[in-house]
């Protein structure tokens, strides 16, 4: 049964949670199952979490009080608006509805209610058909999804061997790792980890065997 309290929401605590040494917990609605990440309360407020469609189930119709920002990791993941293949970005913006669901059966990570004030867009990105860039040095390449004030999430690929330098985070970073694996002083990542490194916290990162990660960052206070 799951717990009815909050879940890592002190953002000042460094959070590190491997994903696949998690157990699947039943949502309300048949067939989807969740890994809760950090919450605010069972079924309200804040959420962060991956989320599991069995083939051909259908969640509940909802709206979003402050936003849904979801990325489809594994699948295809569909609603009344369209079809969400493995790799699309989406923000739903606060006071949107919809009926999601998924006939092949699909894998999300889901940010609920969190978005910036007055961020209104409505946005789908196939990061597979999307223009990458350089990053701010050799051996990484970006591609922006989304920037609302300072909060900034993007896509982010290492090249084998490639090491970032120390660097502060300002407003926070978060960090979900898509493939591969990174490392930095504190300890070593792999695909599936999710990591929340707190406002004011700073690491060395380094990248031996390359990696793909999704990283949101400016979105925490000290
Ligand atoms: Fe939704
Ligand atoms: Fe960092």
């Amino acid at each position: 049964m799951e717990s009815l309290t909050s879940l890592n929401m002190d953002r000042q605590q460094r959070v590190v949670i491997d994903t696949n040494n998690q157990l699947w917990i039943a949502s309300p609605s048949p067939g989807v199952w969740r890994i809760p990440l950090e919450r605010e309360a069972a079924e309200s407020g804040q959420v962060t979490s991956l989320v599991r469609y069995d083939a051909n189930t259908h969640f509940t119709a909802h709206f979003h009080p402050n936003g849904e920002e979801i990325f489809v990791l594994d699948g295809i993941f569909q609603d009344e608006h369209g079809h969400y293949p493995a790799g699309t970005y989406i923000r739903n913006p606060p006071g949107s509805f919809h009926s999601p669901g998924s006939d092949s059966g699909c894998l999300l990570y889901v940010k609920l209610n969190m978005f910036p004030p007055h961020d209104d867009d409505m946005i789908r990105i196939d990061t597979h058909n999307a223009n990458w860039q350089p990053g701010i040095q050799n051996g990484l390449s970006t591609l922006p999804l989304h920037g609302c004030g300072r909060e900034q999430t993007i896509m982010l690929r290492w090249q084998p061997g490639t090491s970032f330098p120390s660097h502060q985070h300002d407003g926070g970073e978060e960090v979900l790792v898509l493939s591969g694996e990174f490392h930095d002083e504190l300890g070593k990542y792999k695909e599936g980890v999710w990591l929340r490194n707190p406002a004011g916290s700073s690491h060395q990162p380094e990248s031996t065997e390359g990696c793909l990660m999704l990283v949101k960052s400016g979105h925490m206070s000290k």
